[in-house]
């Protein structure tokens, strides 16, 4: 049904809204008023692709838009004249200049011009970009949304739940939130999922160490205030008495089998450890809860079924009494096909069996559109094996996309994996504490120095935000792939890329606005661009869409770490050459610097909320 042309009323209200919710793109189309969200690249995109298609270039060809990187060859470039020329054997200086011809950029561009081979750079105009973003500020959220929203569930954090939470699950659980908070904000449906191990061997001993505690009348709480301690002791009793040993092993059947003590007691064990990661999540400002939680145990009834499933398909089988399947798509390079052991001789499921029946469940039931891993390098092999089975079994259809998102590993300043001083695991909570003090102190003296006074309670505040901002973004701007050096000093240095210097920065812009005595919310009137440092703002400030989109497809969250960084320099530099309050400055230009300000401040600030971290206008 054609939803325009069916139309009893055009003019109902209501009909308005229901054509928007339903086919906003044909109808943004036919009237072109903004309903979609609409990135200067995929506009000059949309044009270009015209251009080219009424100068005969064949369908393949692509526009290549990219912002200039010398203002000298204009704000874009469009450089798919070169590529098209060649597909076509054509001249591309002249393909270019046919492409500018039916160019129409009308209000758009002041000027559109041909450079070298055939690249065609396009100089924008001031006006156009101040309308574009005081659009982009009346209804920023709408702004940003997908025009595909899918159903995408995000793995990520899944700490084993034996052990306290260290320094390995910092780095899954600030970069994972970070991509969930981002696929939210654009629309899609996100389903995080907490993979928690609270499943398999080990748990046998952890309940027997834990029964004895109980029985000495402890609480589960007391005796496990320090999971790792509880862990190493229980590790201990295990290693060093028969009896102990035998228990443990006799309880992890009774833990399969469902027996009811047991499952209790396994209960206990798992609500005591998850509080402590929930704790975790609160102070680092993670938007995981407890409803997001599906540990390795879910999956324990569908494993039987799943090994014979395998079975029947042929894909699995019989090695030593084990049950493997053998990938040729994964040999190494001596042609040995990759084993996955999907069952132990005696029966026992393994890490990847739990994997396979999870992405079953969430193809099935959560309908996943996209399902994204946040999970160390080391497991890459891991991901590699139940992705490939999983496609070769069908559980997934070919639309269903599987992303391993690896990332390196936190070093210490010796170059190796971050420990204690005494080579320990790092604890989370002791790491983030230490963090927020820090940042506190940091602030306090900087304000000293300036005899600024805050109350204690607003230290207190600003030390949370500024320290676990800092540890957060310090991890966040570096490509993922990559180990990265923990250093206190650079992360929480107020220069250069760091949270400190965002946050610095945002407070600046509120500051100006406490100095004029207007309020950020209630400014009016037109963007009137005249300087170039205007045009360099105005034209970052309108690339954030592209940059979200750009994070949300690749996962590579330091791409908008380093947007973030390039606008609050621009507006620093903006702030510096520009006056705002000064006695000379026209009310008009006032008024258009404010709006600027104000957009800087919301770019800035929803930029920082999809890291995850919080922003003060004060500090
Ligand atoms: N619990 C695992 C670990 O600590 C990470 C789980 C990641 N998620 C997954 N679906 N395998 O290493």
């Amino acid at each position: 049904m054609n939803p325009v042309l069916s139309a009893k009323s055009y003019t109902s209200p209501m009909y308005f809204i229901w054509i928007c919710a339903n086919d906003a793109d044909k109808i943004a189309d036919l009237f072109t008023f903004r309903i979609k969200p609409m990135s200067i690249r995929q506009l000059l995109s949309d044009r270009v692709t015209a251009a080219m298609r009424t100068a005969g270039i064949p369908k393949h060809c692509q526009a290549h838009i990219a912002p200039s990187k010398n203002p000298r060859f204009g704000d874009y470039q469009a450089n798919g004249a070169m590529g098209a020329a060649k597909a076509m054997g054509k001249n591309p200086r002249e393909l270019a200049q046919n492409i500018v011809n039916h160019l129409n950029l009308k209000g758009i561009a002041d000027k559109v011009e041909l450079a070298g081979p055939g690249f065609i750079n396009i100089h924008l105009n001031k006006g156009w970009l101040g309308e574009q973003i005081l659009a982009f500020c009346r209804q920023p959220e709408a702004e940003l949304k997908t025009r595909s929203p899918q159903n995408v569930v995000i793995d990520y954090s899944s700490p084993n739940l034996a052990k306290e939470m260290h320094v390995g699950h910092l780095r899954s659980t600030i970069i994972g939130d970070a991509m969930a908070r981002l696929l939210e904000l654009q629309g899609h449906n996100v389903i995080r999922q907490n993979h928690v191990g609270d499943w398999g061997t080990q748990f046998g001993m952890l309940l027997v160490e834990l029964e004895g505690q109980l029985s000495n009348s402890e609480s589960a709480l007391l005796a496990l205030k320090d999971l790792e301690g509880f862990y190493q002791r229980a590790k201990q009793n295990f290693d060093t008495s028969k009896e102990f040993a035998n228990k443990s092993r006799e309880t992890v059947v009774k833990l399969q089998s469902g027996d009811k003590d047991i499952i209790e007691l396994w209960q206990q064990f798992k609500d005591t450890s998850l509080a402590h990661s929930q704790e975790i999540y609160d102070l680092l400002n993670v938007t995981l809860s407890a409803k997001d939680v599906r540990g390795e145990s879910f999956y324990n009834d569908d494993l039987q079924a799943l090994i014979d499933k395998l079975k029947k398909q042929d894909l699995a089988v019989e090695d030593q009494g084990a049950q493997v399947i053998f990938l040729e798509e994964l040999a190494d390079k001596d042609a040995n096909p990759s084993a996955v052991i999907i069952q132990k001789q005696d029966g026992g499921f393994l890490y990847a069996t739990t994997d396979l029946a999870a992405i079953r469940f969430r193809v099935n039931e959560l309908k996943a559109d996209r399902i994204m891993y946040f999970i160390d390098a080391r497991q890459s092999l891991h991901m590699k094996q139940v992705f490939t089975v999983a496609k070769k079994a069908n559980f997934v259809p070919a639309s269903t996309s599987l992303e391993h998102h690896a990332f390196g590993t936190m070093m210490g300043a010796d170059g190796k994996p971050f420990k204690t001083r005494d080579g320990g695991t790092v604890k989370l909570a002791e790491l983030l504490n230490e963090a927020i003090e820090r940042a506190e102190k940091l602030v306090r003296d900087n304000n000293n120095e300036k005899n600024i006074e805050l109350t204690e309670e607003t230290y207190r505040e600003i030390g949370r935000k500024v320290g676990i901002g800092a540890v957060k973004y310090a991890d966040l701007s570096k490509t993922r792939t990559n180990d990265y050096v923990f250093n206190w000093d650079a992360m929480l240095s107020f220069e250069g890329n760091t949270a400190p210097y965002l946050q610095y920065a945002f407070t600046r812009i509120h500051s100006i606005f406490r100095k004029a005595e207007v309020s950020i919310d209630s400014l009016g009137g037109d963007i009137s661009i005249t300087e170039d440092h205007e045009k360099s703002l105005a034209i970052k400030l309108l690339q954030f869409p592209d940059i979200l989109d750009q994070v949300s497809e690749e996962a590579y969250p330091h791409l908008l770490c380093t947007y973030l960084y390039d606008l609050a320099s621009l507006f620093m530099r903006f702030y510096e050459v520009c006056p705002i309050l000064k006695n000379e400055v026209s009310e008009i230009e006032k008024s258009s610097r404010l709006q600027l300000c104000a957009a800087s401040s919301l770019v800035l600030q929803i930029g920082l909320n999809v890291l995850g971290i919080e922003t003060m206008e004060r500090m």
